[in-house]
Formats: C-alpha cells, sequence, structure tokens
C-alpha cells in the first residue's frame, strides 16, 4: 500500500480536528440558536418518555397480576393508553427534533462547501497544477458529510445516551439495590473501553480505504480527460488495468475495513448479551424467591432492553464518528493550505495610468534546482506594443504569469506605473490586464457566456461588438445555433484559432489598460493568424501591449522587440535595429524565412 502512505496520510489528533470542526460549525450554531434549543427540547421531551415506559409496564403488569381482588379496568385501560402516548411522545419528539436541526446541519454544509470552494480558488497555481481533481472532489464529499454526521450525532447521541445511562443506572440503584447497578455500570464500562480501544486500531483502515477510494477516483477523472490522447495511442487497455489495479487496492483497503468492523461489533455484542443474560438471570431468581414481583422483572428488562440499544448505537456513533474524523481530516487538510502568494495585509488597489511595466532584475524559478528567468530587466512604456520572442521554453510564458502574480519573483521587482505589484492585492493587478492566454481552454457553456464571461455584466449588444472586434462574426454567422453553440467540455468543439478568438474577444470585453497576448506554438494557417493578429493590433491600438510570438512575421511592426534565451535578455530593439545587429535575433529571423521558403518550394 506504499502510494497510499504517502506524505500527505493525514494523522491529526481527534482533538485538534474536533476543535476545527467547531470553529466551522459554532457561527452556525450560534446564529440559529432558537431552533437549537427547540430541537434540545423536543430531545428532552423524547427521552422524558422513553424513561416513563418501563415504569407504565410495570404497574400493567402488577394490576394485570394482582391477587385477590385484580384491579379496575378503568385503571388498567388508563395506564395503557398512558403506556401509547409515552411510545407515541417518544417518537414523534425524535422525528420533531431531526426536522427542526436538519435545517441547521444543512446550512453548515452550505457554508463549509462555499468556505472550501472558495479557499481553493485562493490557493496559488503551483498548487493548482499539482492537483488531482478527481480525488479532490471526492475528498471534499466526504468531508462535507462527514460534518453533518458529526453535527447531528455529536449532540443528539453522545450526550442524551450518557444521561440515560446515569439515569437508569440510579433508578435501578434506588429501586433494587446495588447489585443491579453494579451490572449495568460494569457492563457500561467494559463495552465502553472495548469500543474505544477496537475503534482506535480501526481507524488505519479507514484511511486506508479513504485514500484507495480518492486514488482511483483520481485515476478514472484523469484518465476520461485524456480521452482523446488514450484513443490516439489505443492505449484503453492500459488504461482499465491501471484503473483496475487502483480499485484492487481500494477493495482490499475494504475488506480489511470489513473484517475490523466484524471484530469490532462481535466484541460489542458479546459483552451485551453477558451481561443482559446476567441481569435477566438475576431478576428472574428474585421473582421466584418471591423478593420481587413480575412487574419488577418486566421493568428490569424492559430498561436493559432499552439502555443496551442505545448503548450499541453509541458504539455505532462513535466509530462512525471516528470514520467521519478520518474523512474530514483531509478536508480540514485542504483548508490549512496556505497560499503561497497572498496579498499585504495593507494592500492597496493598483492605480493604473498610463499601464507601464517594468521588471527589475528579476530572477525565478519554478524549484530550486532550475532558474527559469535570470536578471531579467526591461521597460514597456503606457502604449508601447512589445514582442517577446525566443525559442520554445525559454520563458516568455513564465514572464507573463509573474506579471499576472501566479507566482512571486525570488529576485527583483516587478512593477506597473510604479508600483510593486507585491503592495498592491492581486484583484486590483489582474483587473489591469487582459490575456489572450497561449492554451486557451473556455468552460462548457455556450459560445456567448464563455465570451461574457470577460465581464459577467456586459451587455449583449457589447458582446456583439466584442464578437465583431474579434474577427468572429462570419464563424458564428455559419453556425446555425449561432452564439447559443455549446463548445463542450474545455472549449474542445471548437478550433485552436477559434478558441484564441474566443479569448480574444473576452479580452476586448474586459477592457483593461494591459493587454498581453500569448501566441499558440500550434501555427494557424495564415488567414486565421490574420485574423487572429488583425483582431489583436486592433485591439492593442491604445493599450500597452505584451505579445509573445513564435512567428516573427506576426510582429516586425512591433515598437520594440525583446529577444529571451534561456531566461535572459539577450537583444532589444525594433526589427530593423535588431537585423542590423546580426545576432540572435538574425538568425531566428533567418532560419524562419527559410521554413517559409521550403515549405513554398514543397507545398
Ligand atoms: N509550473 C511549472 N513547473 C515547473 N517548470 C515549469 C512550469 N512551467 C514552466 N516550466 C518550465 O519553465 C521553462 C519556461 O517555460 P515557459 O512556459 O515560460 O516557456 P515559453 O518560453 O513560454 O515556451 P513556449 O514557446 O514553448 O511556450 C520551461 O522549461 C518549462 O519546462
Ligand atoms: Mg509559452
Amino acid at each position: 500500500m506504499h502510494s497510499l502512505q504517502s506524505n500527505d496520510t493525514p494523522n491529526e489528533s481527534s482533538r485538534l480536528l474536533l476543535a476545527k470542526l467547531w470553529r466551522q460549525i459554532a457561527p452556525t450554531l450560534a446564529e440559529n440558536s432558537g431552533r437549537v434549543a427547540l430541537a434540545l427540547g423536543c430531545l428532552l421531551l423524547a427521552k422524558g418518555g422513553l424513561l416513563l415506559i418501563p415504569f407504565l409496564l410495570k404497574g400493567l403488569v402488577d394490576s394485570l397480576n394482582q391477587t385477590p381482588v385484580p384491579a379496575p379496568a378503568a385503571l388498567i385501560l388508563l395506564m395503557v393508553v398512558a403506556y401509547g402516548t409515552a411510545r407515541f411522545a417518544n417518537t414523534l419528539f425524535a422525528e420533531l427534533r431531526d426536522t427542526l436541526f436538519g435545517r441547521v446541519t444543512e446550512r453548515a454544509m452550505h457554508r463549509l462547501g462555499l468556505a472550501v470552494f472558495k479557499h481553493i480558488h485562493s490557493l496559488d497555481l503551483a498548487y493548482h497544477l499539482n492537483r488531482r481533481t478527481g480525488g479532490l472532489a471526492r475528498d471534499i464529499e466526504r468531508g462535507t458529510n462527514g460534518v453533518s454526521f458529526l453535527m447531528r450525532f455529536f449532540i443528539f447521541n453522545i450526550a442524551p445516551t450518557l444521561f440515560e445511562i446515569a439515569m437508569v443506572t440510579g433508578i435501578l440503584l434506588y429501586n433494587y439495590g446495588v447489585n443491579y447497578s453494579l451490572v449495568v455500570l460494569l457492563s457500561v464500562a467494559l463495552y465502553g473501553a472495548f469500543s474505544f480501544r477496537a475503534t482506535r486500531w480501526r481507524t488505519r483502515f479507514i484511511r486506508e480505504v479513504n485514500a484507495a477510494d480518492s486514488d482511483s477516483n483520481t485515476r478514472a477523472v484523469d484518465s476520461l480527460i485524456n480521452y482523446e490522447t488514450v484513443k490516439y495511442f489505443t492505449n484503453e487497455d492500459f488504461e482499465a488495468e491501471r484503473y483496475d489495479q487502483s480499485l484492487e487496492q481500494w477493495e482490499q483497503a475494504r475488506r480489511k475495513n470489513r473484517l475490523s468492523l466484524l471484530a469490532l461489533n462481535g466484541g460489542q455484542a458479546v459483552i451485551i448479551a453477558v451481561s443482559q443474560t446476567l441481569m435477566l438471570g438475576m431478576a428472574a431468581l428474585s421473582v421466584q424467591g418471591g423478593n420481587m414481583t413480575l412487574g419488577d422483572f418486566v421493568l428490569i428488562n424492559q430498561f436493559m432492553l432499552q439502555l443496551f440499544i442505545p448503548l450499541g448505537f453509541l458504539g455505532f456513533v462513535y466509530r462512525e464518528i471516528k470514520a467521519s474524523l478520518a474523512n474530514i481530516e483531509r478536508l480540514f487538510l485542504i483548508l490549512d493550505q496556505q497560499p503561497a502568494v497572498t496579498d499585504k495585509p495593507d494592500a492597496g488597489t493598483l492605480a493604473v495610468a498610463a499601464g507601464a511595466i517594468e521588471f527589475q532584475q528579476v530572477d525565478f524559478g519554478y524549484g530550486q534546482e532550475r532558474q527559469v528567468l535570470s536578471e531579467l530587466q526591461f521597460r514597456i512604456q503606457g502604449g508601447e506594443t512589445v514582442a517577446l520572442v525566443g525559442a520554445s521554453g525559454a520563458g516568455k510564458s513564465t514572464v507573463v504569469k509573474l506579471l499576472f502574480r501566479f507566482y512571486d519573483p525570488t529576485g527583483g521587482a516587478i512593477a506597473i506605473d510604479g508600483q510593486d505589484i507585491r503592495d498592491v492585492t492581486q484583484q486590483s493587478l489582474r483587473r489591469a490586464i487582459a490575456i489572450v492566454p497561449q492554451d486557451c481552454v473556455l468552460f462548457s457553456d455556450s459560445l456567448l457566456e464563455n465570451i461574457r464571461y470577460g465581464r459577467p455584466d456586459a451587455s449583449d449588444e457589447e458582446v456583439e461588438a466584442a464578437v465583431a472586434a474579434a474577427h468572429l462574426v462570419e464563424f458564428v454567422s455559419r453556425l446555425p445555433e449561432g452564439l447559443a453553440t455549446q463548445v463542450g467540455e474545455r472549449g474542445l468543439k471548437l478550433s485552436g484559432g477559434e478558441r484564441q478568438r474566443v479569448a480574444i474577444a473576452r479580452a476586448v470585453l474586459k477592457d483593461a489598460a494591459i493587454l498581453v497576448f500569448d501566441e499558440a506554438t500550434s501555427s494557424l494557417d495564415s488567414e486565421s493568424e490574420r485574423a487572429v493578429m488583425g483582431a489583436f493590433r486592433a485591439l492593442a491600438g491604445h493599450h500597452t501591449a505584451l505579445v509573445i510570438a513564435h512567428r516573427l512575421s506576426t510582429i516586425v511592426d512591433a515598437d520594440r522587440i525583446l529577444v529571451l534565451e534561456d531566461g535572459r535578455l539577450v537583444e532589444q530593439g525594433n526589427h530593423e535595429q535588431l537585423l542590423a545587429q546580426q545576432g540572435r535575433y538574425t538568425d531566428l529571423w533567418q532560419a524562419q524565412q527559410r521554413e517559409a521558403a521550403q515549405i513554398l518550394d514543397h507545398p
């Protein structure tokens, strides 16, 4: 089970977890305190009815058994009705309690779900690149369910059952002497101690099941997301084999879990059976010896039944609580995750004037081992269009990620209009930049909604204007459903060029001071490319624009071109100046010209 015992296997003490849980649900409880109080009142009434039942039974049996003159029928009938009423009250108030409290647990689940969602969105890109969507979804689902279970049972089962045990012991002690209450206390103590130890021993099996469950879900989701790749390489069997392996692990974990449950349940049953037999035997002997009435015998038997049912339930609840705690610890692990990129407490909003960008001696690497950007220094004036070129992997997209502050540089600083981007809120920073990303993925929604995503409150007219600006009109007019067309999961029903133009339309709607265009590596046919670049140029006109280009022909008219090599700025200038320098840019340019010529020669 090596993969299950990974570093992130949670192992927090239950106490700490409960404290965290409490912090999560306390506001909801406080807010609904009236409802909670009513539910507690119902609980007391239900238990009151339950405690009355053995006494009513005893009264009935003794009246029926009364010699030589039987009790009057009216009295007996009255007791029967009282018995029925007590039973009904018990059930009714228990139901009312659950109904009243249901709203509170659902509200708490709602809150927690939302908090987790917001929290995950607040985490940095590095976290999201490492996350495993399938497993994460499972952890969240199990966690919120666990919270709901804990809330219901902690409040309504443990405390009341303990109260009931105390009452029963007291009643037995008062009415029948020390022996009976001693048996009750001993068996309860034994039962409790056994359940506690056995359950603690079982927790690791539950964890194993959870880990295996998340693991297999991760596998399944990952494989389905990569459907096309699986088909390209005809690796269906390979995928099935891997899924099979992880399901196998899950099955093994479940088997161990079940066996351990058998051991626990078996042990508990033995303790209950022995003590119940003992009590019954003692009572039977007393009746036979004439020290007790038949009614007493019935009362003791009834109390034992009533006591051990909730006690057995308490065992179940304790077990489930441990399981729920194991479930929620993964959820709290997510909540404990701190984003690497955070706003300073006193961060202000970015004040954008011209939209000038400055990189000052920026160093950066994704990990310790490899430096991706080294002492990168450049300045883009407000309104200027600057192109960033360089080989694949040179660090061009990384420059954009730093500008968006998905990561912080390890050295140097980045400023917009003279303000260090670490000193302003991430929200205000990102609002100031519109991007057409290198791989543009869309939401599984209509074309219209995907474009409107650039500014959710944009009117239909504004969206149409953006569609026109992004040269999408002709494409949309050819679609039978027009803008209402569904684009498929991650927008995969559109071509790469179409997706990119959707991204441009979004950027148009966002209408930010700074514009970034990260050209797709997959080269578009020249007509689509002209459409995309034309749309972009029209947009760039009155903005500060940073264009990352793979095909140099698209950026010959940029105000300035920065040439990046291995994360260093090696040359800069406009097209003519750079050609005159006969350096890296000239090499790149000539290589691409040769390629273009070859394609023309051998189409
Ligand atoms: N999240 C990441 N974790 C680790 N390494 C990364 C990460 N993202 C990028 N890299 C590495 O950083 C280097 C620079 O990547 P970057 O995406 O900036 O290249 P690029 O210049 O945009 O290339 P391309 O022209 O192919 O888009 C690459 O070698 C890449 O492998
Ligand atoms: Mg890139």
